[in-house]
């Protein structure tokens, strides 16, 4: 029997499950490591703590599956996208890594955007120059400590950092490359063009690989670390957000993800590289060769449920407990008792700002509409429906670029309620499905590693042998009428309230606002 794993290195954790070649899992682990924030907008963290969280998640696992280290044909890696990791010639790590969720950068971004172009940035990287991307980060470290940068050999992103523990070899492959905005994502490797613009020096980052290459095997050293033998081949394997698609099955045109976790994606299957002209949408390379995918992020999505949960909810927390459930069991039962579009009341989830398609960090949340016949269920109801808005906004640019959509995979904790699957295929007005597998980028990682090894001919028929659909939502048409309305309503009150954001942002930080 063909056995494979799969480690994703996240914001939260590293989780590695040990799977067959069918997609059965046999054990996964996740071992937590800390963020640090030792400013405001800094996100940052320990290298060090990647690695070994990956090792004794690793160890569980082959402890816990009871399969033979000998029958794991390989291992791919899944990671955050974007961090940044800088070593020096003697391959110590130089300063905490920043992370994709890090928006010290503002004034980088600015400089970036105004010295490469926007035709440039659309053609070349496909995507505009966000706080969150790895180039302003290396741009800021060349600002404010440059003695850090003359002393750097080396660029890596979070999951090759752990690469390069676990091989010795550095490398990265290309859907994470992507999000650097040094690459070229319609050819496929790092942009000259970019590099020569900004001043960077193009020897610092890896060579690429594609997502199922092979570009590593176990160091004798890491075999008896961690019990896996030496020579085990490890893939390139890919963003998070690119495993995560392989893990769902978005491997073909016409299947678009919804996913639903702290943060919020839609995710597109594209057999070219298509750019958003108005650079809202991400453009990326994919993890199977060839092929591209596009993607909107909501930052707040289910993080906005348990911003609700954790600050509102302590009486459907305390039930829960007296219950035995979880709360949202109970937040969901009783956003069910108010009607479709919780009448006129409309949840903005914009708690951290909003990526797409705003790009604002200074965007809010709010509730509007409300009147004295809402109550707690509506203001439940409301938020799971913003969040559907949120995520209906990507859709649209999605859609408007053209990209056909057959149905839609409900992924993430906000697939699991019926009641918020329904309300997707409501808003989305399409057929909602959820499948069989295993969830998350581990599972994807896992996946490219079978390919890789020839456990598999191919990304696609892979996908085709093991995800099969488990559950089917199909839009309510009297609802999607409601619906309509009222996400024309929702989409107008952002451009309607940006200002005001603006002047809150600038009084909340002491600043006042100017009339
Ligand atoms: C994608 C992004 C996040 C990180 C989180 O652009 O910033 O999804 O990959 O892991």
């Amino acid at each position: 029997m063909a056995y494979l794993i799969g480690i994703d290195v996240g914001t939260t954790g590293a989780k590695t499950i040990l799977v067959d070649g069918s997609g059965k899992q046999y054990a996964s682990a996740l071992e937590e490591y800390p963020l640090y924030t030792p400013h405001p907008k800094w996100a940052e963290q320990d290298p060090e703590d990647w690695w070994w969280a990956t090792v004794r998640s690793i160890q569980t696992v082959l402890a816990e599956s009871g399969v033979s280290p000998r029958e794991i044909k390989g291992l791919g890696l899944s990671g955050q996208m974007h961090g940044l990791v800088l070593m020096d010639n003697g391959h110590c790590v130089l300063r905490p890594a920043m992370l994709w969720c890090d928006v010290r950068t503002t004034e980088q971004c600015r400089y970036i955007t105004e010295t490469i172009g926007e035709d440039l940035l659309g053609q070349s990287t496909c995507n505009p120059a966000l706080e969150g991307f790895t180039a302003p980060k290396v741009i800021w470290v060349r600002d404010n400590e440059p003695e850090i940068l003359e002393k750097t050999t080396t660029i890596l992103l979070p999951k090759d950092y752990v690469r390069f523990r676990l091989t010795g070899e550095i490398a990265t492959e290309v859907s994470d490359a992507a999000g650097t905005l040094l690459f070229d994502v319609k050819r496929r490797c790092w942009s000259e063009a970019v590099f020569h613009k900004l001043g960077i020096d193009s020897a610092l980052l890896p060579p690429v690989y594609e997502s199922v290459d092979v570009c590593g095997m176990i160091t004798a050293e890491v075999a008896e670390l961690i019990g896996l033998p030496a020579g085990t081949p490890v893939v390139g394997g890919g963003a998070d957000n690119a495993c995560s698609a392989v893990g769902n099955g978005i491997v073909r045109t016409g299947r678009v993800s919804a996913s639903i976790g702290t943060s919020g994606a839609i995710v597109a299957h594209t057999d070219e590289a298509k750019v958003d002209p108005n650079l809202q949408a991400h453009s990326f390379c994919h993890a199977a060769p060839h092929k591209w995918y596009l993607m909107g992020v909501v930052l707040s999505a289910g993080g906005a449920f348990r911003w609700f949960r954790d600050s509102l909810g302590d009486s459907e927390v305390a039930a829960a407990k007296a219950e035995g459930v979880d709360a949202y069991q109970i937040l969901t039962r009783r956003a069910a008792e108010a009607p479709v579009g919780s009448e006129g009341l409309i949840f903005l989830p914009y708690l951290t700002g909003e990526r797409t398609p705003h790009a604002d960090a200074n965007a809010k949340a709010a509730f509007f509409g409300m009147t004295l016949r809402h109550g707690k269920s509506h203001l439940i109801r409301s938020v799971m429906e913003g969040i559907a808005y949120a995520l209906r906004d990507s859709l649209e640019i999605i859609r408007g670029l053209g990209t056909p959509i057959e149905r839609i995979y409900a992924t993430g904790g906000g697939a699991r309620s019926s009641l918020w699957r329904q309300i997707q295929a409501d808003v989305y007005d399409a057929e909602l499905v959820t499948i069989n597998s295993a969830e998350g980028p581990a599972f994807g990682a896992a996946i490219l590693a079978g390919v890789g090894t020839g456990v598999y001919d191919s990304v696609e028929g892979a996908a085709d042998e093991i995800i099969k659909i488990t559950s089917a939502t199909q839009p309510n048409a009297d609802n999607v009428r409601i619906y309509e309305g009222y996400y024309q309503i929702y989409r107008a009150l952002y451009p309607a309230l940006k200002p005001q954001f603006n002047r809150v942002t600038a009084m909340v930080s002491g600043g006042g606002y100017d009339e």
